[in-house]
């Protein structure tokens, strides 16, 4: 684990501009007595939204992500956007390659890997996403397949940008309604094989990039999944649009991970 708790939220295609700001007031007060050293709270909304949610966010203490972006600065490519418009937004991170977008909007890797070096290009913290589908278990490529969303994803970073990137593990077959919870062992498991990847990539400072868990986390399985070695945090969906629900989960992964010890020492 890092020096501090990894925890967030995509809302995906749901809350309009009203509900998202005041789920990120409510969440704001339930987790102010938080201090933000131990805690990295995102919430990532719909576009349309960032402009209102960044003036509660950042009183609130929560960072502001994107769902996505666009690797082009301006020009012909309707309905998408750019990260100089991002930047006026309030947004400090950029979600990339989540499994809707790769696999409902058949984006790839190659796609994937503009938009990293173009959001550290902007100065946001690309948050890649990566995970096997379910035929892909069911072949047993699933290391095969990791490793490939990272490399291409992070094709022509530098160890300076490692110290910008942020990891979310989803198997696809574990996200959304009628996803199956991955099993901590299978987690753990591919978390580490996740951590020698990035360490390839980066020697020492991958050690220094947190890989968050998500797909179908929820109050019971993220006390298990919090105490796992290489999990740094989690990327809740549906556990996490209730704010109320939402902030038990954060509460009760960061007491166990307080009473455990599980924090790194910032100056290890
Ligand atoms: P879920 O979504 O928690 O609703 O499965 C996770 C995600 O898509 O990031």
């Amino acid at each position: 684990m890092q020096s501090k708790l990894y925890i967030g939220t995509n809302t995906k295609m749901n809350k309009t501009i009203q509900q998202t700001v005041a789920y990120l007031e409510e969440l704001g007060i339930y987790t102010e007595g938080i201090g933000r050293e131990k805690l990295e709270l995102f919430v990532i909304p719909s576009f349309i939204t960032l402009d209102a949610a960044s003036k509660i966010a950042e009183k609130a203490q929560i960072t502001l992500g994107a769902q996505n972006m666009s690797w082009e600065d301006r020009g012909e490519f309707t309905g998408e956007i750019s990260p100089l418009m991002l930047q006026e937004s309030g947004v400090q991170v950029v979600c990339i390659g989540h499994s809707e977008r790769r696999h409902v909007l058949l984006e790839t890797d190659e796609m994937e890997n503009k938009k990293v070096l173009s959001a550290l290009g902007h100065g946001f913290t690309p948050f890649l996403c990566i995970g096997e589908t379910k035929e892909q278990k069911e072949w047993n490529i699933q290391d095969e397949t990791l490793r490939k969303q990272i490399k291409i994803g992070l094709h022509g970073t530098t160890k300076e940008d490692a110290k910008h990137i942020w990891i979310a593990y989803e198997p696809v077959w574990a996200i959304g309604v009628g996803g199956t919870p991955a099993n901590a062992d299978y987690v753990e498991e591919k978390h580490k094989l996740i951590r020698n990847t990035l360490v390839e990539l980066y020697e020492d400072l991958g050690n220094q990039i947190p890989i968050l868990y998500g797909g179908s986390v929820n109050n019971e399985n993220a006390k298990e999944l919090i105490r796992l070695e290489n999990i740094d945090g989690l990327f809740i969906g549906r556990s996490a649009w209730e704010a109320k629900n939402f902030s038990k989960i954060i509460h009760e992964t960061l007491e166990i991970v307080e009473q455990e010890n599980l924090l790194q020492n910032e100056n290890c």
